[in-house]
């Protein structure tokens, strides 16, 4: 009771901060033919609590209705995505992994404990023909993690060649006794995970080094496309990280990982992922939109080593970070997901799209059961989060032409924690312009003027597929075996007017649209 008066006071005070009115102008004739690569739109799955087992993997002889045993139901959810390209094994179980353990046949595969997570048993029933197969399945591309901290060049050297080579060399003839004829497709591969920490505490200058060594090995077998090889980048706002691996590596890679986790804090608690207070939920947003300035200072150090734009920034794990669910199994960062994840996500992807001149990729993190997911599931139950409702209703940017946009608003928030009051993106794709709104305000809605740059008349303007994802209370999140509290629905409070259109947002709500 007192926390809900004190949370009801602190929205009345930010309420008053408020900046009513928003106006957005488009530029749509001053677009550059910018593309928002697919990849932007990235998953990420470890060997992590029940990301893969019980998540993705339930295994064939499953009573939970399976394909090959993979869940139907998260494979359904998945494609309804359209999942460009997928991370697997890790993060930091990467560096602990080693492939030959998890290929060939299931009852003579090594069982292992995750060290990195909880101790757990890994009995590798999930190994490369059934993360590739997947992926296969989805329609994506794989991204592999490559084990640098505890493998050797020669142990991932032959990982690429056994699932990318045709020839008859014996690593490829192991791949075809063990069921696999062709190979499979793998373009993007990366050289160890997080190296300056669970992928063995090196520095920069050290890692870079051992980039070379172990990116020399790493052959082109496929005719179509080089291997595009990837260095594990800064964690957050770790610039000489980046200033050192682009002077060091330079032409050897392909691209730079870097990681940006909004996180309270490494040590002790990041706070409850469903029960927060407004204070809380504007600082969340902050820590996340705060990913701006640290990405733009990480391109402008490649920038100025790799003025062509040659190499590529990506952001290969990304997401909220709380504390475990109560209950849960220790070391499983199992979380719920509410509408301020949601939040975190649109914001975050509004931002990406803005800088996919160097920005090509991002993973969030994880795609089932882990951390930011799309998906949790509970034997066999499963509720989609918000995160993924944002994911579906974004989905439509996915190689679309970015739009610039003039964006005059004020900010909402409370003590430093103050963010712009509304965030918005755009793109074009096949003459269909898509716009995306979002309004983090806990309490106030918000009028938002569009209009564009090519703007003649109004007339017979209209907008399609206008959706809105809110909810009752921003704490709410979708439960199994309950109606799901926060899922798009049409959305129709807007009008056609002289000027553009005028949208008035609900407090706490994610807006899309098509013009
Ligand atoms: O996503 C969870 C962990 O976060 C990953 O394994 C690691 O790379 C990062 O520290």
């Amino acid at each position: 009771m007192k926390r809900n008066l004190i949370i009801g006071a602190a929205l009345f005070f930010t309420g008053l901060l408020a900046n009513a009115q928003t106006t957005i102008t488009l530029k749509d004739k001053s677009s550059e033919g910018q593309i928002i690569p697919k990849e932007i739109y990235g998953q990420f799955s470890e060997h992590l609590g029940s990301c893969i087992y019980g998540g993705l993997w339930v295994g064939p002889e499953s009573d939970i209705p399976n394909q090959d045993g993979y869940r139907l139901d998260v494979l359904n959810a998945l494609k309804e995505l359209k999942v460009p390209v997928m991370r697997w094994p890790g993060g930091c179980f990467a560096d602990d992994y080693h492939w030959r353990d998890g290929v060939g046949p299931q009852e003579q595969r090594t069982k292992i404990s995750n060290n990195n997570w909880g101790g757990t048993l890994e009995d590798n029933s999930f190994g490369t023909h059934e993360f590739l197969n997947l992926c296969e399945i989805l329609g994506c591309e794989p991204y592999i993690s490559g084990n640098v901290g505890s493998g050797t060049p020669a142990e991932m050297a032959q990982w690429v060649e056994y699932m990318t080579s045709d020839s008859n060399s014996t690593v490829a003839d192991e791949r075809r006794k063990n069921g696999r004829e062709k190979p499979w497709d793998v373009k993007y591969f990366g050289v160890g995970n997080e190296a300056w920490g669970c992928g063995g505490n090196m520095t920069p200058e050290y890692y870079s080094s051992v980039f070379r060594r172990y990116a020399t090995y790493l052959r082109d077998y496929n005719p179509n496309h080089g291997l595009y090889k990837i260095a594990s980048g800064a964690s957050d706002t770790n610039y000489k990280w980046t200033q050192t691996c682009m002077d060091a590596i330079g032409k050897h890679m392909q691209a730079i990982a870097v990681h940006y986790y909004t996180c309270q804090g490494w040590d002790g608690s990041k706070g409850s992922a469903t029960s927060f207070t407004p204070q809380e939920y504007y600082w969340c947003l902050k820590k996340a939109i705060d990913i701006e300035p640290c990405v733009k200072r990480h391109i402008a150090i490649m920038d100025a080593v790799d003025p062509k734009g040659r190499i590529d920034l990506l952001v290969d794990e990304w997401g909220t970070w709380f504390d475990e669910e109560p209950g849960s199994t220790p070391g499983h960062l199992y979380q719920q997901n509410t509408m301020r994840d949601a939040m975190v996500a649109a914001l975050s992807l509004n931002i990406f799209h803005k800088y996919t001149r160097r920005i090509k990729m991002t993973n969030i993190a994880q795609v089932v059961n882990v951390l930011q997911s799309m998906i949790l599931t509970k034997g066999n139950q499963m509720v989609l989060t918000p995160t993924y409702h944002v994911y579906e209703m974004y989905k439509v940017h996915q190689d679309a032409e970015f739009i610039p946009l003039d964006l005059k608003t004020g900010e909402v928030g409370m003590d430093k924690s103050m963010v712009p009051a509304i965030s918005a993106t755009a793109s074009r794709k096949d003459g269909v312009v898509n716009v995306a709104l979002a309004n983090p305000s806990l309490d106030r809605k918000q009028t938002v003027l569009l209009s564009w740059e090519s703007l003649k008349s109004t007339k017979g303007v209209s907008l399609k597929n206008a959706r809105v994802l809110t909810s009752k209370n921003v704490q709410d999140y979708n439960d199994f075996g309950q109606e799901p509290k926060v899922a798009p629905k049409a959305f129709k409070d807007f009008k056609v007017t002289k000027e553009g259109v005028e949208i008035v947002l609900p407090a706490c709500s994610i807006v899309t649209f098509a013009l």
